[in-house]
């Protein structure tokens, strides 16, 4: 969007009351584009059925997490007190590692504060000036925020199109070249081709950075992740990203892959060393839900099927559902207003589903998101698809 005082002259001098006014008008703008965003708090005994959060798994509420969030923090405190290289290291963040590297198959792991914080650390670590990114269009904005981030040279390239990667690696004047991709898209659900993808950068010489958010927990044997599923895991030259914020229930991030990038991320990627570590409550919550998950991997394959049934049963009702490769089922919906004034409607209705719209959606079309708990009860389907199908506004049928 253009900032609204772009064409004035340069001002010396604004009433220190007036220096802000521009962002008023920027609002306005927003506004006629149907772009406000608003928060909502929730209260904790919420009555609404959740299909807006990504928690996969149903465990953010779990009471062995909880409980485990609770001892941490009572053993060691409200926050880790520092950076991780300095105090903010405790025996749960170490175990955490270990476990969580063991899970998904991978040599070695690093925990980050959030899973956005570890995208910006892969891909500035991982490039220099002399590497070329080839960056799928849909990525997640923590991917595209790591690529602007990255001395690096940026090629976006059209979405989940290995051909295309082959040809722009094929291409390159750079000495090294790292491909990204989200292993499942966060707007449709859809799964990135990662075989395709390794064999594309393996030609060319090339990393291949997979950011697993929504793969983790929901796919590959027992919810090991995307990259266990397309036979990559523990690859000499392939790494993860995971947050632990989504089947973990929990809040936090962290790279997966050979011990050389842990280590040289460890060392020198800026949002590890500059930021503080994470909670300890976070650390150990994260922890019961992948020892969780690793007792009752079903889990992983009750969110798959419950996606499934959703996507089926909208379709039925005559809605455009996409078919889901993971546990996000996404709705289109006739424009921005439509979809919000939806959303809204369910959300009285006692259903809470996430709206998605430009400029969150590469494509330009507005979207209901919805998440395929694993830990939904057939009748709770049935009453989500009712009420997203009662309250579908003119345009949202496939004709
Ligand atoms: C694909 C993807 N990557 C990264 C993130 C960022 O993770 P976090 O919320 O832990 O910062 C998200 C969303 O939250 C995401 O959907």
């Amino acid at each position: 969007m253009a900032h609204p005082l772009a064409s004035e002259p340069h001002r010396t001098a604004v009433a220190p009351g007036g220096v802000f006014d521009w962002l008023d008008e920027a609002a306005l703008l927003r506004a006629d584009a149907g772009l406000t965003r608003t928060l909502r708090s929730r209260e904790a005994e919420d009555p609404v059925l959740d299909l807006a959060g990504n928690d996969y798994l149903g465990l953010t509420r779990h009471p062995v997490v909880t409980r485990a969030a609770a001892d941490a923090a009572l053993r060691w405190g409200g926050g880790s007190t520092g950076s991780r290289l300095v105090t903010g290291t405790t025996a749960l963040h170490t175990e955490l590692e270990e476990e969580l590297a063991e899970f998904c198959g991978a040599e070695a792991a690093l925990v980050f504060s959030s899973g956005y914080t570890a995208n910006l650390a892969a891909l500035t670590a991982l490039t220099d000036p002399d590497t070329l990114i080839v960056s799928d269009a849909y990525n997640h904005a923590s991917l595209i925020d790591g690529c602007r981030l990255a001395r690096a040279d940026v090629h976006r390239s059209p979405h989940s199109d290995p051909e295309a990667v082959r040809e722009i690696l094929g291409g390159r004047t750079q000495r090294r070249a790292l491909v990204v991709s989200d292993s499942v898209f966060s707007v449709d659900g859809d799964a990135a081709p990662l075989a395709a993808l390794s064999d594309a950068a393996r030609a060319h010489g090339a990393a291949l950075l997979v950011d697993d958010a929504h793969g983790l927990g929901v796919l590959g044997p027992g919810g090991t992740g995307a990259l266990a599923a397309a036979g990559l895991a523990g690859q000499p030259d392939t790494v993860a990203t995971v947050t632990l914020s989504k089947s973990l229930g929990s809040q936090g991030g962290a790279v997966l892959g050979p011990r050389r990038v842990i280590r040289h991320l460890t060392e020198t990627a800026r949002t590890f060393i500059f930021d503080t570590g994470l909670a300890p409550a976070a650390a150990g919550a994260a922890l019961a839900a992948l020892r969780l998950l690793r007792a009752e991997p079903h889990r992983a394959d009750r969110a798959r099927e419950v996606a499934r049934s959703l996507a089926a049963r909208l379709t039925a009702a005559g809605l455009q559902a996409c078919e889901p490769d993971a546990a996000v089922v996404s709705v289109r919906a006739p424009g921005p207003e439509a979809a919000v004034a939806w959303a809204a409607d369910c959300r009285r209705a006692g259903l809470a589903v996430g709206c998605f719209r430009p400029p969150s959606v590469p494509d330009g079309v507005s979207r209901l998101r919805l998440t395929a708990r694993g830990d939904l009860t057939d009748d709770q389907i049935t009453d989500a698809v009712r009420i997203i199908a009662e309250l579908a506004p003119a345009g949202a049928r496939s004709r």
